[in-house]
């Protein structure tokens, strides 16, 4: 299969393109190789290039700088994926993109899941701006599966996780504040390669959830991951409101990935088995990368 990959250069991207490699012919464009809301861009790209998959893991993702740079934030959320969209109904190219929990409002009650089926009502812009992109590929082509997940890390961007050890290896014995009263599913970029590389010719459309299984709250996640990269860190739970935010953060952020189950297509993992193995697996160059 020729697949096509956008935003190639951020954690999930770089995870895509590095799997999908192993088994398909892949063209990975970064931002600077394919803006995605340049529509005679996308014409090019697909005339040179001629993919049977798109997978669109471009996104404005810094959620709170969403707050004031709204318009860059729209381009690249909602007008970005039409764009893609159009494209691929012109050429008969099958799309999945990838979206949010933060599509939702999180007021279920913990630990209740949202699933596939549950009504969106976004929180922040950079919520809002990714459901008007789900809504906009859904009107504009059959052939497409959104993928939504949530709380992502991998090597090849910045995130929680390696927020969090780089303040614990450069602060030691500083106490750090992490937020105790907001849950969801610490996603490994590499494990959602792996799940979308199953979907790449499934005949599955619409909107499915791939997150990790279980869930946590981030200061959860942020003791159990230093614990397993063997760093000693002064950790404090807090709650959201001792941690005030420009954007809104949905409190409940589970999602349940229904749609995989029912198709019996759901490769994810328990989310403290991925987040051992990602530790495990990259420790020294996460601790480098802190220097
Ligand atoms: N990170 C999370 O916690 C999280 C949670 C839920 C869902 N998601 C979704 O998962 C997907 C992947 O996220 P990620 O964490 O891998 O994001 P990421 O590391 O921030 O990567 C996003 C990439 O998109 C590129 N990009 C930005 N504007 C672009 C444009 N106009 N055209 C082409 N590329 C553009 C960026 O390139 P530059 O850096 O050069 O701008 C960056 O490499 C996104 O759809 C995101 O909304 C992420």
């Amino acid at each position: 299969m020729r697949i096509l990959i956008t935003g190639s250069g951020g954690q999930l991207g770089r995870d895509c393109a590095e799997r999908f490699s192993r088994n398909h012919q892949v063209v990975a464009c970064n931002s600077a190789a394919f803006d995605i809301t340049d529509p005679e861009r996308a014409k090019a790209v697909f005339a040179k290039h001629a993919p049977d998959v798109l997978v669109n893991c471009a996104a404005y993702t810094a959620v709170d700088r969403c707050e004031q740079d709204q318009s860059h934030c729209r381009a690249v959320n909602s007008t970005g994926p039409a764009v893609l969209a159009r494209q691929c109904e012109k050429t008969g190219c099958r799309l999945i993109h990838i979206s949010t929990d933060y599509v939702f409002d999180g007021k279920k009650k913990i630990p209740n899941p949202y699933t596939e089926y549950d009504l969106t009502c976004p929180l922040s812009v950079y919520g809002m701006s990714k459901l008007a992109g789900e809504q906009a590929i859904a009107e504009e082509l059959e052939n497409h599966l959104i993928i939504r997940t949530a709380w992502l890390y991998g090597m090849g961007g910045a995130n929680f996780l390696k927020t969090m050890l780089r303040l614990a290896v450069n602060n030691p014995g500083r106490s750090m504040n992490v937020v105790d009263d907001q849950m969801g599913s610490l996603t490994w970029s590499n494990r959602l390669a792996e799940q979308i590389e199953q979907l790449l010719d499934d005949a599955l459309t619409g909107i499915v959830h791939a997150t990790a299984e279980g869930f946590s709250s981030w200061y959860d996640g942020a003791v159990f991951f230093l614990q397993a990269m063997g760093v000693e860190a002064d950790i404090v739970p807090c709650s959201t409101s001792e941690y005030p935010t420009p954007a809104h953060r949905p409190a409940n952020s589970i999602l349940e990935n229904r749609r995989l189950k029912q198709a019996g297509l759901n490769r994810m993992v328990p989310w403290r088995q991925d987040v051992e193995t990602f530790a495990l697996k990259n420790r020294k160059e996460l601790l480098r990368a802190c220097k």
